[in-house]
């Protein structure tokens, strides 16, 4: 890798803060900002747009290696889009979250994912940020920075319960986060840090402390 480019790649669960400060990290340090995770989402759209049964694999390795995935690497604008369609809300909905692990657990379409992002992480002209569950170990194992964050469940389940706005109640706020981590879990081993990957614990910590923790981490490995 060039060494005027910068690739920081971030695992972890969801509530463990990591799209929000890997975000704010790419915006302070220049970089571009790619969430892989709204790729499964696209992907996800595209076959319920397509009318395919989530129990028809071939069907959903057709959708998913045809889709034409576009999204934005600005980290101060967000917008997603598959077969020229806006989806940028649409990924974020519960019946989207509701199938995107049939995507994230084909292995031709994890394949085909992969090596899209890597493309994208590759055409960043200064670097990127990236954030999923794999690209520390799959994606882009050379990263020149590469980070697990987590979070207790008590923490993770407080900062979901405050993204949906109390709109869910705690059992179902619960339900929905465990149901989630145990499907992820069986997708790919992010849970614990993998050889040479940085670990942090965000459990105790505040959005701005976890920034400033990252940069700390980014200049210690970089300097
Ligand atoms: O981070 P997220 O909640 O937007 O991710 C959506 C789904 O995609 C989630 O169920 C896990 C999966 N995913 C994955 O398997 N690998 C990634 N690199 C990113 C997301």
């Amino acid at each position: 890798m060039p060494s005027d480019r910068l690739v920081i790649a971030i695992d972890g669960p969801s509530g463990s803060g990591k799209s929000s400060t890997s975000r704010e990290m790419a915006r302070r340090l220049g970089l571009a900002y790619l969430d892989t995770g709204a790729m499964y989402r696209a992907v996800a759209v595209a076959f319920l747009d397509a009318g395919v049964d989530p129990a028809d694999t071939d069907a959903v390795i057709a959708a998913t290696t045809g889709a034409d995935i576009e999204l934005s690497l600005d980290p101060d604008e967000s917008w997603v889009r598959v077969n020229g369609r806006d989806v940028t809300a649409e990924i974020r909905e519960p019946r989207t979250s509701a199938v995107v692990s049939t995507v994230a657990r084909i292995p031709q379409c994890r394949a085909d994912l992969v090596a899209r992002q890597r493309a994208l992480m590759d055409a960043a002209p200064s670097g990127v940020v990236a954030e999923g569950r794999d690209i520390t170990t799959v994606v882009y194992p050379d990263a020149d920075v590469r980070l697990l964050l987590t979070a207790s469940e008590e923490a993770r389940l407080a900062r979901r319960g405050t993204e949906l706005g109390g709109r869910l109640s705690a059992s179902e706020l619960r339900d929905q986060v465990l149901r989630r981590d145990r499907d992820d879990s069986a997708l790919v081993e992010f849970q614990t840090a993998a050889d040479g990957v940085l670990l942090l614990d965000t459990s105790d910590l505040t959005f701005d402390q976890v920034v400033e923790a990252i940069l700390t981490l980014v200049k210690e490995s970089t300097s």
